[in-house]
């Protein structure tokens, strides 16, 4: 496993739209295996694809310690609520604010065995899976933050 370098904010990669995946490729599980590895090491709680520079729908989420989602081709099916919580982002160092997001949502994805699953969070573990899934819209959760709270 390697840890990747983390885009930050200001790299165009960042705003891309990326493109889906055909079918799970040993490069693909090792991405999976580094991505994972550069989320804990940056001890965060979600990473995608293109915050490590590759544009394909591909991100990791990891809320309750080993307790991982691999998610490829993400898709949010079912959301319910709202939460409006504090957010960072590993590629937006040192900034904080609290995001309007659902309080449940249920995925659908791809796992490294390249079978679809569904999988449903609330809290946390909802705002990662729509921040990650974000990532891959180029989307950022400074786009749209309800109150921007003060650097550390
Ligand atoms: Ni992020």
């Amino acid at each position: 496993m390697a840890k990747l370098r983390i885009v930050k904010m200001g790299d165009d990669t960042l705003r891309k739209v990326c493109r889906p995946v055909d079918a799970v490729t040993p490069r693909i599980v090792t991405l999976l295996d580094d991505m994972i590895e550069t989320m804990r090491e940056a001890d965060g709680c979600g990473l995608a694809a293109p915050q490590v520079g590759v544009l394909r729908r591909i991100a990791v989420v990891e809320v309750e310690p080993g307790e991982v989602y691999e998610l490829i081709n993400p898709r949010i099916i079912a959301y319910a609520g709202e939460q409006r919580e504090q957010e960072g982002c590993l590629s937006i160092p040192g900034r904080w604010g609290i995001t309007k997001r659902p309080k449940h949502v249920t995925v659908r994805a791809m796992n490294r065995k390249g079978e679809i699953y569904e999988v449903s969070g609330s809290d946390l573990l909802a705002r990662a899976f729509c921040h990650e899934i974000d990532h891959l819209d180029g989307k950022l959760f400074v786009d749209d933050l309800v109150e921007e709270l003060d650097a550390e």
